[in-house]
Formats: structure tokens, C-alpha cells, sequence
């Protein structure tokens, strides 16, 4: 038994047990915190695709919807956060996140469309027909650059570079400056700041630094490190970020995305333009010539579904209660608690761990690699514990630090030793298909 005492939000040492987990949990400055949200199932640990409702998402949005009862049109200009401003003023709130100033960031469209507007805008501008990519991207930023290519009569095969990962799970960032030594013509590196499946977290400042010096603008896919790793985009010079709310920041399914862009690339002419990024002053004057806002808002297109927006006001103001340091700080000891009992509990199982060890190398998820790995997962959920597979051999697990502690770890990791020790996995299927 360790008899130090430990700092808040160290992990627990894994030989001493759940009393160990427990004693952790009662140091953990934000304990508490998991009583704003309802959590659905027992075990909850994929608040890296989805995070739970909260008491205060909820109330935000209650509001919005008396507004709309009580003011109907008015609701834009008289509500009491009026809904004209709305995705602006959130996204003030949020850059303190992203390390951004605060008209560098809004809330628009989902994430996916942000990664249109904005490489098409950077395709726009420059000379150049390349953007550098990776072969672990999720799926969606290669079909968004590919049909900005095909709309610009650029062969997607020619201008995307994908660099390839030695080892099927993490990217090295020399790959990156390797790639853009080779080619020419790049206009920009666009990477994620934490992989989706293995959790890998990249260097985000060698990254732009790398693009930079080569000429090229550094943009990044931050949907699965904002609300659970602190970003310090203004200083670094990233050009560009999009971002999803539904995951870390716990806004709901389907939540307004967000956007940033440095202050440098205001003025340019967003390639998806529309009426709501029109400079706010004068929209209303109804111009048929497009005026863009002096601010990333120039990259929101139509009106802003409010409905989908309004549960982040509530939901930041959790993160902001927490802290965005202390967040991460529990995220880190609770990734590493869980590292430390897959080798500890499951790796006699056929376990491994999938993510960086290093702590500055990973971002809030863990992927515990199994050959039977979406067995793995089916049998997890059957047992009260959400996790999520992504092919071909990974279980996702997110100790998201708001509502998970370190009894929650302890127990999870338990429940998944007892079904690999009594060879339950024999009862499931592997199947394709349908949202895992
Ligand atoms: C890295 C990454 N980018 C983008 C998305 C999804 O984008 P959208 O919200 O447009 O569906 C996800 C969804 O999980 C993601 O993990």
C-alpha cells in the first residue's frame, strides 16, 4: 500500500486496489462536478463522441425555448442574450479554449462544413493545389478537401498528400516536414490535434511551425482535444481550427460546431459565404454585395440554429467552473491509471494499449487494442459500460474528467477482466455496420 500522501488528481497506484481508486477520487478537486450532469448508464466512458446532458445545458436551452414562446421575432434583438449576437458571444467564451482572441472564434455549422468553407478558402487565395494530410484522419476531413478539389478541377488524387503513418496508430511529425520537402505547391497542412482512434496527441505548434516554414498555412481538426486540452492557437499562428461542441463541451448531439481564424486571414472572402457572415452591421441593409465580418464570423453562412447552440452557454460554464487546466490535469491521471491497469489487468487477456504513454502525447481517450475487439465492446455495453469500437481492433475508453472517477476506471477495467477471463466473447458476433 502506498502510504505517501498524493496531490489532488494524481493517479492512483494500480496495486492498491478500488481502495485506492477510492482514496483518489476523495483528493479530486472535481468530484463534484459530476452531479451537473445526468449521466445514462453506469459507466459512461465515450464522452469523446458524445458527452451527457448537463443542468445547466439544459436550463440554457429552456431558456431559449421560453424566449421563443414568449418574444417570437423578437427574440433576435430583445432575448436576454439576443440571438443576433449569440454565436459570436459564445464563441468569446470559448476562446479562452482554443488560446484565441475573442473575435477569432464562432460557433457555425457543423464541422464538416467548416472544413469545407475553410480549406476552399485557403484553396481560393493561394497559388497552390496541395493540402497535406494523414491516413488516420477521420474519414470526413479527406471526403470535405476531396470535394473542394473536384470544385476546383483539381484532381483529388493529385492534390492530396497523404502522409503515412509507420505504424497503422500514430503520425511522426518529421513525416509531415519529410512530406513537404517533396512537394511543391502546398497550400495547406491540415491535421488533426488528437486521433480519433488511437488518441495520439500531435505537436500542434511544430506542426505550423513546419507548414510555415514551408510555405504553407497550418489548419487542424481539434474535435476531439477542445474542452479536454488547453490550446494556445493565437500564439502558435495556427491559421485555422474547426471543432465539434457535442463531444468534450457537452453542447448535445448535433451542436453548432466551431471555427477559429487567426486575425491575419480577416477580409478574406469565405468560399461558402452567406448572409450571416456579412459584416453584422450591415446585413440588415439587405446589399446584394457580400461585406464578410471583420472576424472569424464571416465563415457562418445561414442563420445559426439556436436550438443546437443554446446548450453550450450552460455547458461552458461548467468547463469554465472546473478550469481548463485542472481538466486536463484529472484527464491525464485518469488515461494513465487506465494505461496502468490494461498492462496490470487485461494485457494477460490479449490487451494492449494503442495510445502514446507519454502524457503530452495523448489527448482525453485511450484505445485498448483486442483481436476480438468489437466482441469486446458489444460485451462492455451488455455490462452497463459505454465504450465505442473503431475498426479494425480498438475499444475506445474516455474517462472524460467531469463526470468520471477513478473507482469508475477501477471498475470498468474489472468488468472487462471478467469478461475476457470467463471467455464470454464466445457469445457475441462480429458484425458490419450500424453506429458503433
Ligand atoms: C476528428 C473528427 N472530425 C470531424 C468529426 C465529425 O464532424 P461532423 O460534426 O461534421 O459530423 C468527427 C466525429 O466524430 C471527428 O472525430
Amino acid at each position: 500500500m502506498n502510504t505517501d500522501s498524493p496531490p489532488a488528481g494524481a493517479r492512483p497506484d494500480p496495486t492498491d486496489g478500488r481502495a485506492g481508486a477510492v482514496a483518489a477520487d476523495r483528493r479530486d478537486p472535481l468530484a463534484d462536478f459530476r452531479e451537473r450532469f445526468d449521466v445514462p448508464d453506469d459507466y459512461y466512458m465515450d464522452g469523446n463522441s458524445l458527452g451527457p446532458i448537463s443542468a445547466e445545458a439544459e436550463a440554457s436551452l429552456d431558456r431559449i425555448v421560453e424566449e421563443w414562446r414568449d418574444l417570437g421575432i423578437r427574440g433576435w434583438t430583445d432575448a436576454e442574450q439576443d440571438w443576433f449576437t449569440y454565436a459570436e458571444e459564445l464563441g468569446d467564451d470559448l476562446a479562452p479554449l482554443l488560446g484565441a482572441d475573442a473575435e477569432e472564434v464562432v460557433l457555425a455549422n457543423s464541422t464538416t462544413v467548416n472544413i469545407h468553407t475553410l480549406i476552399g478558402t485557403f484553396l481560393d487565395e493561394a497559388d497552390g493545389t496541395k493540402v497535406v494530410v494523414n491516413d488516420l484522419d477521420f474519414p470526413t476531413d479527406h471526403y470535405a478537401i476531396r470535394a473542394q478539389f473536384r470544385q476546383r478541377g483539381i484532381d483529388p488524387d493529385e492534390g492530396l498528400v497523404v502522409v503515412e503513418s509507420e505504424d497503422g496508430r500514430t503520425l511522426a511529425e518529421r513525416d509531415v516536414a519529410d512530406a513537404l520537402e517533396s512537394h511543391d505547391d502546398v497550400v495547406v497542412v491540415f491535421m488533426p490535434s488528437v486521433f480519433y482512434r488511437s488518441g495520439q496527441l500531435l505537436d500542434v505548434e511544430r506542426l505550423t511551425e513546419i507548414a510555415h516554414d514551408h510555405g504553407a498555412l497550418a489548419g487542424f481538426d481539434l474535435a476531439h482535444s477542445v474542452g479536454v486540452v488547453p490550446h494556445d492557437l493565437a500564439d502558435i499562428g495556427v491559421d485555422f481550427a474547426v471543432w465539434c461542441s457535442y463531444k468534450y463541451l457537452n453542447a448535445g448531439p448535433g451542436a453548432l460546431a466551431g471555427l477559429y481564424v487567426n486575425r491575419d486571414h480577416f477580409g478574406t472572402t469565405p468560399a461558402l459565404a452567406g448572409w450571416w457572415g456579412h459584416d453584422k452591421s450591415t446585413q440588415f441593409d439587405m446589399n446584394l454585395e457580400f461585406t464578410p465580418a471583420d472576424s472569424a464570423g464571416a465563415w457562418q453562412i445561414g442563420t445559426p440554429h439556436l436550438l443546437s447552440l443554446a446548450p453550450l452557454e450552460g455547458s461552458l460554464s461548467i468547463i469554465r467552473d472546473a478550469g481548463i487546466d485542472t481538466i486536463r490535469e484529472k484527464s491525464v491521471a485518469l488515461t494513465d491509471y487506465l494505461i496502468a491497469l490494461v498492462d496490470e489487468r487485461l494485457a494477460e487477456f490479449g490487451c494492449s494499449v494503442g495510445t502514446p504513454r507519454d502524457a503530452d502525447r495523448r489527448g482525453g481517450h485511450v484505445a485498448v487494442e483486442h483481436p476480438e475487439g468489437q466482441k469486446l465492446a458489444e460485451a462492455l455495453k451488455d455490462r452497463g459500460v459505454v465504450v465505442d469500437f473503431r475498426p479494425p481492433n480498438v475499444v475506445r475508453l474516455c474517462p472524460a474528467p467531469l463526470y468520471t472517477g477513478f473507482a469508475d476506471v477501477w471498475d470498468v477495467v474489472e468488468i472487462a477482466r471478467s469478461v475476457l477471463a470467463e471467455g464470454a466473447l464466445a457469445e457475441y458476433e462480429t458484425s458490419s455496420g450500424g453506429v458503433t
